[in-house]
Protein backbone atom coordinates (compact mmCIF):
# COMPACT_ATOMS: atom_id res chain seq x y z
CA UNK A 1 0.00 0.00 0.00
CA UNK A 2 1.41 3.23 -0.69
CA UNK A 3 1.77 6.49 1.26
CA UNK A 4 -1.13 8.06 -0.15
CA UNK A 5 -3.62 5.27 0.68
CA UNK A 6 -2.87 4.75 4.47
CA UNK A 7 -3.12 8.68 4.81
CA UNK A 8 -7.09 8.27 2.85
CA UNK A 9 -8.00 5.46 4.85
CA UNK A 10 -6.98 6.92 8.25
CA UNK A 11 -8.87 10.44 6.83
CA UNK A 12 -12.11 8.08 6.46
CA UNK A 13 -11.43 6.24 9.80
CA UNK A 14 -11.00 9.42 11.66
CA UNK A 15 -14.62 11.34 10.01
CA UNK A 16 -16.50 8.59 11.07
CA UNK A 17 -15.48 8.65 14.82
CA UNK A 18 -16.08 12.50 14.59
CA UNK A 19 -19.78 11.82 13.28
CA UNK A 20 -20.07 8.68 15.36
CA UNK A 21 -19.33 10.59 18.67
CA UNK A 22 -21.50 13.82 17.54
CA UNK A 23 -24.45 12.09 16.52
CA UNK A 24 -23.90 10.02 20.34
CA UNK A 25 -24.03 13.44 21.64
CA UNK A 26 -27.07 14.62 19.91
CA UNK A 27 -29.11 11.74 20.76
CA UNK A 28 -28.29 12.18 24.50
CA UNK A 29 -31.40 13.95 26.58
CA UNK A 30 -29.76 17.13 28.03
CA UNK A 31 -30.59 16.64 31.57
CA UNK A 32 -30.96 19.36 34.13
CA UNK A 33 -29.65 18.07 37.05
CA UNK A 34 -27.10 19.44 39.46
CA UNK A 35 -26.78 16.75 42.22
CA UNK A 36 -27.36 13.56 39.67
CA UNK A 37 -30.92 12.38 41.17
CA UNK A 38 -33.41 10.95 39.08
CA UNK A 39 -31.46 11.23 35.91
CA UNK A 40 -33.77 11.81 32.58
CA UNK A 41 -36.77 12.04 35.20
CA UNK A 42 -36.37 15.30 36.81
CA UNK A 43 -39.08 17.47 36.15
CA UNK A 44 -38.12 21.65 36.32
CA UNK A 45 -40.61 24.16 36.93
CA UNK A 46 -39.49 27.80 35.92
CA UNK A 47 -41.12 30.18 38.67
CA UNK A 48 -40.42 33.58 37.27
CA UNK A 49 -41.61 36.40 39.28
CA UNK A 50 -41.13 40.86 39.25
CA UNK A 51 -40.15 41.85 43.29
CA UNK A 52 -37.15 41.65 44.80
CA UNK A 53 -36.23 38.11 46.84
CA UNK A 54 -36.50 39.49 50.03
CA UNK A 55 -40.37 40.16 49.86
CA UNK A 56 -43.07 38.16 50.99
CA UNK A 57 -43.18 36.37 47.49
CA UNK A 58 -39.54 36.19 46.67
CA UNK A 59 -39.15 34.47 50.14
CA UNK A 60 -42.35 32.11 49.32
CA UNK A 61 -41.23 31.55 46.58
CA UNK A 62 -37.94 30.17 47.50
CA UNK A 63 -39.72 28.28 50.28
CA UNK A 64 -41.78 26.44 47.84
CA UNK A 65 -38.74 25.86 45.28
CA UNK A 66 -37.41 23.86 48.53
CA UNK A 67 -40.52 21.93 49.96
CA UNK A 68 -41.06 21.18 46.75
CA UNK A 69 -37.49 19.50 46.15
CA UNK A 70 -37.68 17.82 49.44
CA UNK A 71 -41.23 16.51 48.74
CA UNK A 72 -40.42 15.02 45.60
CA UNK A 73 -37.51 13.95 46.67
CA UNK A 74 -35.37 15.69 43.96
CA UNK A 75 -37.66 15.00 41.02
CA UNK A 76 -38.98 18.25 40.46
CA UNK A 77 -36.69 21.14 40.56
CA UNK A 78 -38.07 24.79 40.78
CA UNK A 79 -36.35 27.35 39.23
CA UNK A 80 -37.20 30.78 40.77
CA UNK A 81 -36.02 34.05 38.97
CA UNK A 82 -37.03 36.74 40.68
CA UNK A 83 -36.92 40.61 40.07
CA UNK A 84 -38.37 40.30 36.51
CA UNK A 85 -35.45 38.92 35.45
CA UNK A 86 -37.01 36.52 32.73
CA UNK A 87 -40.29 38.48 31.87
CA UNK A 88 -41.76 41.61 33.19
CA UNK A 89 -45.35 41.79 35.09
CA UNK A 90 -46.24 42.95 31.54
CA UNK A 91 -44.99 39.42 29.83
CA UNK A 92 -45.39 37.14 32.71
CA UNK A 93 -49.21 36.07 32.22
CA UNK A 94 -48.47 35.78 27.99
CA UNK A 95 -45.52 33.80 28.49
CA UNK A 96 -47.22 31.60 31.07
CA UNK A 97 -49.86 30.62 28.12
CA UNK A 98 -47.52 29.93 25.64
CA UNK A 99 -46.07 27.77 28.25
CA UNK A 100 -42.49 29.47 27.83
CA UNK A 101 -42.45 29.32 31.98
CA UNK A 102 -44.51 26.63 33.85
CA UNK A 103 -45.18 29.31 36.97
CA UNK A 104 -45.87 32.55 37.74
CA UNK A 105 -47.16 34.83 41.01
CA UNK A 106 -48.97 38.12 39.28
CA UNK A 107 -50.54 40.90 41.61
CA UNK A 108 -54.41 39.97 42.00
CA UNK A 109 -54.43 43.07 39.89
CA UNK A 110 -53.07 42.05 36.80
CA UNK A 111 -55.60 39.53 36.71
CA UNK A 112 -58.22 41.41 36.74
CA UNK A 113 -57.22 42.17 32.75
CA UNK A 114 -58.12 38.32 32.00
CA UNK A 115 -61.24 37.65 34.49
CA UNK A 116 -62.26 41.15 35.26
CA UNK A 117 -64.52 39.37 38.90
CA UNK A 118 -61.09 39.49 40.26
CA UNK A 119 -61.23 43.09 41.13
CA UNK A 120 -63.34 42.61 43.91
CA UNK A 121 -59.74 41.80 45.41
CA UNK A 122 -58.98 45.57 44.59
CA UNK A 123 -61.48 47.05 46.01
CA UNK A 124 -60.50 50.12 48.53
CA UNK A 125 -61.33 48.54 52.12
CA UNK A 126 -62.59 45.11 51.03
CA UNK A 127 -60.50 43.80 54.02
CA UNK A 128 -60.30 45.26 57.35
CA UNK A 129 -57.60 42.62 58.60
CA UNK A 130 -55.00 40.39 57.87
CA UNK A 131 -57.19 37.56 59.39
CA UNK A 132 -59.83 38.95 57.08
CA UNK A 133 -57.45 38.13 54.17
CA UNK A 134 -56.36 34.64 55.80
CA UNK A 135 -60.00 33.51 55.48
CA UNK A 136 -61.00 34.64 52.62
CA UNK A 137 -57.43 33.34 50.50
CA UNK A 138 -57.81 30.09 51.81
CA UNK A 139 -61.65 29.60 52.22
CA UNK A 140 -63.87 28.79 49.57
CA UNK A 141 -64.11 32.11 48.03
CA UNK A 142 -60.45 31.63 47.12
CA UNK A 143 -61.22 28.58 45.37
CA UNK A 144 -63.98 30.31 43.53
CA UNK A 145 -61.76 33.03 42.32
CA UNK A 146 -58.68 30.25 41.16
CA UNK A 147 -61.64 28.18 39.43
CA UNK A 148 -62.05 30.58 37.32
CA UNK A 149 -58.49 30.90 35.94
CA UNK A 150 -59.34 27.27 34.06
CA UNK A 151 -60.87 28.37 31.62
CA UNK A 152 -58.08 30.46 30.85
CA UNK A 153 -55.74 28.34 30.34
CA UNK A 154 -54.26 28.39 33.95
CA UNK A 155 -54.40 26.39 36.89
CA UNK A 156 -54.71 28.51 39.75
CA UNK A 157 -52.79 27.01 42.94
CA UNK A 158 -52.88 29.53 45.51
CA UNK A 159 -53.79 32.99 46.80
CA UNK A 160 -50.52 34.41 48.73
CA UNK A 161 -50.17 37.78 50.40
CA UNK A 162 -47.39 40.91 50.38
CA UNK A 163 -49.46 43.25 52.59
CA UNK A 164 -52.08 45.94 52.89
CA UNK A 165 -50.98 48.97 50.48
CA UNK A 166 -50.30 52.88 51.43
CA UNK A 167 -49.64 56.08 49.63
CA UNK A 168 -46.80 57.36 48.93
CA UNK A 169 -46.04 60.84 47.47
CA UNK A 170 -43.29 63.50 46.64
CA UNK A 171 -45.17 66.42 47.23
CA UNK A 172 -47.07 66.15 50.91
CA UNK A 173 -49.13 63.77 53.09
CA UNK A 174 -52.00 62.08 51.82
CA UNK A 175 -54.59 62.51 54.58
CA UNK A 176 -57.91 64.61 53.39
CA UNK A 177 -59.18 63.16 49.62
CA UNK A 178 -58.23 66.86 48.40
CA UNK A 179 -54.56 65.75 49.24
CA UNK A 180 -55.08 64.13 45.84
CA UNK A 181 -56.61 66.60 43.50
CA UNK A 182 -54.55 67.25 40.50
CA UNK A 183 -51.69 64.72 41.53
CA UNK A 184 -50.30 62.15 39.04
CA UNK A 185 -50.58 58.63 40.48
CA UNK A 186 -48.87 55.46 39.06
CA UNK A 187 -50.93 52.32 39.48
CA UNK A 188 -51.21 48.39 38.09
CA UNK A 189 -53.50 47.81 35.43
CA UNK A 190 -57.03 47.08 37.30
CA UNK A 191 -60.00 49.57 36.53
CA UNK A 192 -61.16 49.48 39.98
CA UNK A 193 -57.71 50.95 41.52
CA UNK A 194 -57.98 53.47 38.47
CA UNK A 195 -61.48 54.58 39.38
CA UNK A 196 -60.21 54.87 42.99
CA UNK A 197 -57.71 57.59 42.16
CA UNK A 198 -60.17 59.16 39.90
CA UNK A 199 -63.00 59.61 42.38
CA UNK A 200 -59.74 61.44 44.56
CA UNK A 201 -59.56 63.61 41.70
CA UNK A 202 -55.99 62.40 40.51
CA UNK A 203 -55.12 61.28 37.20
CA UNK A 204 -53.90 57.37 37.91
CA UNK A 205 -51.07 56.30 35.32
CA UNK A 206 -51.02 52.59 34.42
CA UNK A 207 -47.01 51.75 34.84
CA UNK A 208 -45.26 48.29 35.07
CA UNK A 209 -43.50 47.19 38.44
CA UNK A 210 -40.37 47.28 36.45
CA UNK A 211 -40.32 50.69 35.17
CA UNK A 212 -41.71 52.77 39.01
CA UNK A 213 -37.89 53.06 40.39
CA UNK A 214 -37.09 54.65 37.02
CA UNK A 215 -40.23 56.62 36.87
CA UNK A 216 -40.25 57.55 40.41
CA UNK A 217 -36.63 59.18 40.05
CA UNK A 218 -37.36 61.42 36.73
CA UNK A 219 -40.41 62.56 38.63
CA UNK A 220 -42.64 61.37 35.94
CA UNK A 221 -45.73 60.98 38.32
CA UNK A 222 -46.25 62.32 41.90
CA UNK A 223 -47.45 59.60 43.92
CA UNK A 224 -48.10 55.96 44.11
CA UNK A 225 -49.66 52.90 46.63
CA UNK A 226 -48.25 49.70 47.41
CA UNK A 227 -46.89 47.92 50.49
CA UNK A 228 -44.31 48.95 52.94
CA UNK A 229 -42.36 45.79 51.47
CA UNK A 230 -42.21 46.89 47.44
CA UNK A 231 -41.63 50.21 49.04
CA UNK A 232 -38.66 49.75 50.91
CA UNK A 233 -37.41 46.58 48.63
CA UNK A 234 -37.30 48.70 45.80
CA UNK A 235 -36.09 51.70 47.00
CA UNK A 236 -39.34 53.61 46.23
CA UNK A 237 -38.89 55.45 49.34
CA UNK A 238 -36.05 58.07 48.25
CA UNK A 239 -38.21 60.18 46.27
CA UNK A 240 -41.16 59.30 47.59
CA UNK A 241 -40.88 61.00 51.22
CA UNK A 242 -44.45 61.15 52.19
CA UNK A 243 -45.99 57.89 53.57
CA UNK A 244 -49.99 57.11 54.74
CA UNK A 245 -50.19 54.30 56.58
CA UNK A 246 -53.70 53.82 55.34
CA UNK A 247 -53.79 50.30 54.74
CA UNK A 248 -56.96 50.89 52.14
CA UNK A 249 -56.18 48.01 49.65
CA UNK A 250 -54.44 44.78 50.19
CA UNK A 251 -51.38 43.53 47.52
CA UNK A 252 -52.48 39.49 47.40
CA UNK A 253 -50.75 37.15 44.28
CA UNK A 254 -52.02 34.84 42.37
CA UNK A 255 -50.16 31.58 41.97
CA UNK A 256 -50.76 29.93 38.57
CA UNK A 257 -49.19 27.30 36.48
CA UNK A 258 -49.64 26.39 32.90
CA UNK A 259 -52.73 24.26 33.23
CA UNK A 260 -51.59 21.83 30.08
CA UNK A 261 -48.14 21.61 31.78
CA UNK A 262 -50.39 21.10 34.90
CA UNK A 263 -52.41 18.19 33.86
CA UNK A 264 -49.38 16.49 32.10
CA UNK A 265 -47.82 15.70 36.02
CA UNK A 266 -48.08 12.61 37.40
CA UNK A 267 -50.98 12.69 39.78
CA UNK A 268 -48.68 11.97 42.61
CA UNK A 269 -46.57 14.93 41.93
CA UNK A 270 -49.25 17.17 41.90
CA UNK A 271 -50.10 16.42 45.11
CA UNK A 272 -46.73 16.69 46.57
CA UNK A 273 -46.74 20.23 44.84
CA UNK A 274 -49.67 20.92 46.97
CA UNK A 275 -48.84 20.24 49.62
CA UNK A 276 -45.93 22.25 49.12
CA UNK A 277 -47.98 25.47 48.28
CA UNK A 278 -50.60 24.88 51.10
CA UNK A 279 -48.10 24.89 53.72
CA UNK A 280 -46.09 27.87 52.12
CA UNK A 281 -49.45 29.36 51.72
CA UNK A 282 -49.56 29.55 55.46
CA UNK A 283 -46.63 30.38 55.85
CA UNK A 284 -46.67 33.16 53.70
CA UNK A 285 -49.73 34.74 54.89
CA UNK A 286 -47.86 35.42 58.33
CA UNK A 287 -44.57 36.18 57.06
CA UNK A 288 -45.89 38.97 55.12
CA UNK A 289 -47.57 40.90 58.10
CA UNK A 290 -43.89 40.21 59.92
CA UNK A 291 -42.01 41.87 57.22
CA UNK A 292 -44.06 44.59 56.45
CA UNK A 293 -44.15 45.69 59.86
CA UNK A 294 -40.23 45.82 60.90
CA UNK A 295 -39.69 47.11 57.18
CA UNK A 296 -42.13 49.71 58.58
CA UNK A 297 -40.16 50.06 61.82
CA UNK A 298 -36.67 50.14 59.82
CA UNK A 299 -38.61 53.21 57.21
CA UNK A 300 -39.62 54.87 60.85
CA UNK A 301 -35.37 55.53 61.50
CA UNK A 302 -35.22 57.62 58.49
CA UNK A 303 -35.25 61.22 59.28
CA UNK A 304 -36.30 62.23 55.63
CA UNK A 305 -39.19 60.58 55.78
CA UNK A 306 -42.97 61.98 56.72
CA UNK A 307 -44.88 59.17 58.18
CA UNK A 308 -48.39 59.60 59.00
CA UNK A 309 -51.12 56.65 59.76
CA UNK A 310 -54.98 57.89 58.88
CA UNK A 311 -57.26 58.11 62.21
CA UNK A 312 -60.36 55.54 62.05
CA UNK A 313 -61.94 59.23 61.45
CA UNK A 314 -59.96 59.75 58.44
CA UNK A 315 -60.51 56.34 57.42
CA UNK A 316 -64.08 56.34 57.28
CA UNK A 317 -63.92 59.91 55.20
CA UNK A 318 -61.78 57.59 52.65
CA UNK A 319 -64.29 54.93 53.23
CA UNK A 320 -67.42 56.81 52.10
CA UNK A 321 -65.26 58.43 49.03
CA UNK A 322 -64.96 55.21 48.10
CA UNK A 323 -68.90 53.75 47.97
CA UNK A 324 -69.84 54.27 44.85
CA UNK A 325 -66.71 51.72 43.78
CA UNK A 326 -69.02 49.39 45.58
CA UNK A 327 -72.00 49.89 43.86
CA UNK A 328 -70.67 49.99 40.44
CA UNK A 329 -68.92 46.18 41.24
CA UNK A 330 -72.49 45.07 41.66
CA UNK A 331 -73.81 47.21 38.82
CA UNK A 332 -71.40 45.34 36.81
CA UNK A 333 -70.93 41.79 38.36
CA UNK A 334 -74.06 41.24 40.69
CA UNK A 335 -73.84 40.96 44.59
CA UNK A 336 -72.62 37.61 45.24
CA UNK A 337 -69.39 37.41 45.38
CA UNK A 338 -69.54 40.68 47.61
CA UNK A 339 -72.05 38.66 49.83
CA UNK A 340 -69.67 35.43 49.91
CA UNK A 341 -66.77 37.76 51.15
CA UNK A 342 -68.20 39.81 53.21
CA UNK A 343 -70.03 36.47 55.12
CA UNK A 344 -65.69 34.90 54.97
CA UNK A 345 -64.40 37.37 57.11
C1 LIG B 1 -45.77 42.88 42.81
O1 LIG B 1 -45.70 42.99 44.05
O2 LIG B 1 -45.72 41.82 42.20
C2 LIG B 1 -45.83 44.14 42.01
C3 LIG B 1 -46.73 45.15 42.58
C4 LIG B 1 -46.83 46.41 41.73
O3 LIG B 1 -46.89 46.34 40.50
O4 LIG B 1 -46.90 47.50 42.33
Amino acid sequence: MNKQWVIGILLVVLAGAVMFMMQKQSSEPIVYDDEQKGLNKQIVIYFSHVVAENTPKGLAAQKFAQLVEEKTNGRVKVEVFSNGSLYSDEEEIDALLRGDVQMIAPSVSKVTQLIPEWQVLDLPFIFENYSDVEKVFTGEVGKKLLAMLEEKGIKGLALWGNGFKQMTSNRHLLVEPSDFSGLKIRVMPSEVIEKQFQLLGATPVVVPFNRVYESLEKHKFDGQENTISNIYSKGFYQFQSYLTISNHGYLGYAVMVNKAFWYRLPKDIQEKIMEAIQETTIWNLKQSKLQNEEELAQMKQNKRMHIYELTKKERETWKQKFAPLYKEFEREFGSELLRQMKEAE
